[in-house]
């Protein structure tokens, strides 16, 4: 089955920070997982780099705006890669690929009769790219994000009629109950869109850094048409020669942070209507990550550095960190505090240590050998459906659900060991079956964890598949007694090592 997984495109305006590692980072956990189930993958990110705020920024640092996208992307590029993402592609809105596709799509929107030629009076705030309505702003005309003072615009816009699609978007609905998850998000966008719909600007007079009207050149379309329509046009472009669309289109589920849910929820299926394009099957909404209670943001100036937390821990360790702490779809708060003890008692303790001693002691007592044991009852009764509740969780994109799961029985383990005493057994020559089969358990129960924590903690999963002699990382494997024994064991180094407190401070 075809899989297509979207993080937002991010703004080139602003540095790479946590929150869009985040995002990335949990979209690649769900592309990872899909691939190991043998599905038809495609992950896309990229950035957004048209319109008002990196304009502005431009402006600001005394560059063009096109200067400032080249510069930017390459970071965001960069932090895709850092994270370990496998995107199969990177779409920059100032692709001309996508900047005709875009024009020839909206185009199709207009000749369908959804556009027409007004003028727009509104509070303007140019860090959102976006007009707010007079409930929404704050201390009079502040943006209720950005805090900053509004001023009333007015200009002449061509305008999409998003009103006259508030009863199909009432339809999609209540056809597809799980279009936009989690189910607050989706009953939050429902009451939006019942409340009644304004038509909303298509088009910018003002401005020239954006995608040309092909009809009227003297305006660019707004950035957000541009930008939502990267999830379709690069589908067409990212293998040269050929077109993805067929292969791909709807797409799977776009993950984004609530910030943008309006967006996504509201205007992009309208838009896809009118262009006579299929909507993406799903939304899935998480919530933000908090640093002392503030939604962590550049503007705000709060920002964690995640290129230093992979320096010191390893991306493993934030990618472990970021899905484990922060209950996907919810609001949580993230510290250096949080991520160090969850390092040390979690990754380095719970897994790392089980990792280690489970490998000596096949060195130890069998030579290296894992012996081919008989699965203990307990054991095999624990580990039973384990890989079928994780699928579940992530068919309902429930990352950290899934972990929850997984994590469950790395504890398991743990406990088995405490329980068998294996040192004991091996004082014992009568023990020696049963330390065969205690062996077999810790390295079977070490595989199938790590098969399955594999898209959360790749490389180091990865290694200590490979220390364990079987590398098969498909989901199938992921099972309990899947494992026959009797492979070779190799040298693992710690997988998460101490990291002095004083160079992480
Ligand atoms: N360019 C638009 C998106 C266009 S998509 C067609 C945009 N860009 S952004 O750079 O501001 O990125 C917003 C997204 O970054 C959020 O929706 C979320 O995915 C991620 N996050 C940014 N800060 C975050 C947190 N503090 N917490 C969680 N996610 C964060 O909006």
């Amino acid at each position: 089955m075809a899989y297509y997984v979207t993080t937002p495109i991010y703004y080139v305006n602003a540095e790479p920070h946590l929150g869009h590692a985040y995002t990335t980072i949990a979209a690649d956990v769900l592309a990872r997982h899909m691939r190991q189930r043998g599905e038809d993958v495609f992950f896309l990110t990229g950035t957004d780099e048209h319109g008002e705020p990196v304009a502005l920024a431009a402006e600001r640092l005394g560059t063009t705006p096109r200067e400032l996208a080249d510069r930017n992307a390459v970071r965001f590029r960069d932090l895709a890669q850092q994270v370990d993402a496998t995107n199969d592609f990177f779409i920059r809105t100032s692709d001309e690929q996508h900047v005709a596709a875009v024009q020839e799509v909206l185009s199709r929107v207009e000749r369908g009769g959804h556009v027409y030629l007004g003028t727009y009076e509104g509070w303007y705030c140019p860090r959102c790219a976006d007009f707010k309505t007079e409930g929404e702003l704050i201390d009079g005309n502040r943006c209720p994000i950005h805090k900053i003072e509004l001023a009333l615009e007015r200009e002449e816009n061509y305008f999409f009629r998003l009103a006259a699609f508030q009863e199909p978007l009432e339809r999609l609905y209540a056809e597809h109950r799980d279009f936009v998850r989690p189910e607050n998000r989706y009953n939050e966008a429902l009451a939006f869109i019942r409340q009644g719909l304004n038509d909303i600007s298509l088009s910018r007079s003002q401005l020239t850094w954006g995608v040309p009207v092909p009809w009227d050149e003297r305006h660019v379309f707004y950035v957000w048409f541009d930008a939502l329509l990267n999830y379709y046009t690069a589908l067409t472009y990212a293998r040269p020669g050929e077109d993805l669309t067929g292969r791909f289109w709807p797409a799977t589920v776009h993950v984004m942070a609530k910030d943008i849910l309006k967006f996504h929820a509201v205007i992009w299926p309208a838009l896809l209507m009118a262009a006579e394009l299929e909507v993406p099957k799903r939304l899935f909404v998480h919530g933000y990550l908090l640093m002392e209670e503030e939604k962590m943001s550049k503007s705000l100036g709060n920002v964690i550095d995640p290129f230093q937390v992979m320096e010191l821990y390893g991306t493993d360790a934030l990618r472990y960190y970021l899905m484990r702490e922060v209950s996907f779809g919810q609001d949580g708060s993230v510290s250096p505090e949080g991520f160090e003890t969850r390092y040390t008692t979690e990754l380095a303790n719970e897994y790392g240590n089980l990792a280690s001693r489970t490998l000596a002691m096949v060195a130890r007592y069998r030579d290296g050998m894992v012996p081919a044991g008989e699965a203990p009852e307990a054991l095999v009764r624990d580990f039973a459906g384990l890989d079928e509740r994780v699928r579940e969780r992530f068919d309902e994109v429930a990352v950290t659900a899934a972990l929850d799961e997984i994590w469950r029985l790395v504890r398991r383990l743990n406990q088995y060991v405490q329980d068998e005493a294996p040192w004991q057994l091996a004082k014992d020559d009568d023990a020696a079956d049963r330390l065969d089969q205690v062996l077999f358990a810790l390295a079977e129960g070490l595989r199938v964890v790590t098969v399955l924590l594999h898209p959360f903690v790749p490389e180091s999963a990865e290694r200590l598949l490979a220390a364990l002699g079987d590398e098969d990382m498909s989901l199938d494997r992921a099972r309990f007694g899947a494992g026959s024994g009797g492979t070779r064991i190799g040298e693992l180094p710690p997988l998460f090592p101490r990291v002095a407190r004083a160079a992480a401070a």
